[in-house]
């Protein structure tokens, strides 16, 4: 019977082998994830800066059942990349609070550009920790961390072991801002083009300088389609502006593809100068774009209508009635926005953020790798194509 196994087994592996090219590596194992970004990935940082008030409910009211720092309802895409890779939720850097960093670590803070711009926060509007800033904290805790794990002692075990750094994942979700940036706040003279090879010029920097220190598995998100998102809906139209068959603004849209484009360009490039390290780039553009245009497929209502906002406009969005966002009254703190009754059924959670049930979606397609460029699964992620 046994043998009749394994005969078995024995005519059936030779197709799954040849079927797909990846099946004969081994999954990857990552015992830490870096991660890098804006508010797609932010776990907490900028929360935990003080530059903003804290993250308030219902932020979090899905999942952490309590704000988390996260601007969503609950899992973010690395929440779900971690937990497949399962590591604990990466902890964010700035958090003084968290500091367990033993399996890795997150730069990322809403509102990060690639470049930094001259308005930040508590004044201005962008985060002050740009891509650059957030090599450097990397940087920094690499060698900080080193020391304290060879020293020894309590914050040992909440040190990323010395080798974590070249077996880790690194993950990197930016441009939106930079997407914004040039369009609500850059300065004229310069063109959009301009500032996008620039940008991504940097990013180029910053990737190498990883390299360097010893990074070598790169998963990197292209940016989604902001031209879907109610923060840019309710805008003022910059002209004669065409929308698609769902309401996103095309002109909007395209720019996103344009930095995707110039990103899958400088990723290629990158392959060639990094022969060791293996770079997959995943479209979560795509991936998000089609479950905005196809969302009664798949169980949502009203794709581009936030759930936890105030707004008198077909979008419930309001820019100065935010989710989280409240107001005193004779002493009482009152909340200026609510969820929704089913955030299940949303896509868009507070204007420029997707809901937990949006995230899992994303999720569940792009971690087979269908929209991954080389195609492979998360788990494979350390393999070149
Ligand atoms: C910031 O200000 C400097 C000096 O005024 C200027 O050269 C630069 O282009 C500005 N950068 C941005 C992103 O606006
Ligand atoms: C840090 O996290 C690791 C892994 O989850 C755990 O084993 C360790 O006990 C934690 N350390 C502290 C001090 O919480
Ligand atoms: C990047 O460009 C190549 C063609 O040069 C294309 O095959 C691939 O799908 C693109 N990847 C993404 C994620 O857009
Ligand atoms: C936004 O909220 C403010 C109160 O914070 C309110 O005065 C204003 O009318 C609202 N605007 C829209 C478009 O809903």
């Amino acid at each position: 019977m046994i043998l009749h196994r394994v005969l078995l087994l024995l005519q059936i592996l030779p197709g799954l082998l040849i079927v797909s090219a990846y099946n004969t590596k081994l999954p990857c194992h990552f015992p830490a994830i870096f991660n890098f970004g804006d508010s797609n990935s932010d776990t907490g940082g900028l929360s935990a800066t003080g530059l903003v008030d804290p993250v308030r409910l219902p932020n979090g009211e899905t999942f952490f059942k309590a704000p988390s720092g996260r601007y969503a309802d609950g899992r973010l895409l690395i929440d779900f990349i971690a937990e497949k890779l399962g590591l604990p939720y990466v902890e964010a850097y700035l958090d003084a609070l968290g500091g367990n960093f033993s399996h890795g670590a997150n730069f990322a803070t809403t509102l990060s550009p690639i470049l930094e711009q001259n308005s930040t926060l508590p004044l201005g509007f962008y985060s002050p920790f740009s891509l650059a800033v957030q090599l450097h904290q990397y940087l920094q805790l690499k060698i900080r961390s080193q020391l304290i794990y060879q020293q020894g002692g309590i914050k040992k075990c909440m040190m990323p072991r010395p080798e974590y750094f070249t077996e880790a994942l690194y993950t990197i979700d930016i441009g939106q801002n930079d997407l914004t940036a040039i369009l609500f706040t850059s300065s004229p003279n310069t063109s959009p083009e301009n500032y996008l090879q620039v940008a991504l010029q940097r990013f180029a920097t910053v990737i190498k300088e990883i390299y360097r220190a010893g990074g070598r598995y790169f998963l990197i998100h292209n940016t989604g389609p902001l031209g879907c998102l109610a923060y840019v809906l309710v805008r003022p139209p910059v002209g004669p502006e065409q929308t698609d068959e769902t309401g996103c603004r095309i002109f909007y849209n395209a720019l996103a593809k344009k930095f995707n484009a110039m990103l899958n360009e400088t990723i290629t490039k990158l392959r060639e100068d990094l022969p060791a390290a293996a770079l997959t780039l995943v479209d979560v553009y795509s991936a998000k774009y089609h479950l905005i245009t196809h969302a009664s497929k798949y169980g949502f209502e009203h794709p581009l209508e936030v759930c936890c906002g105030n707004g008198d406009n077909k979008y419930n969005y309001n820019a100065t009635a935010r989710c989280g966002q409240t107001k005193t009254v004779d002493g009482v703190d009152i909340l200026l926005a609510k969820s929704c009754k089913d955030p299940q059924k949303s896509i868009n959670w507070d204007g420029p953020h997707y809901t937990e049930a949006a995230n899992k979606w994303v999720f569940d397609r792009i971690s087979k790798g269908q929209f991954s460029d080389p195609p492979h699964p998360l788990v494979h992620a350390c393999h070149q194509s």
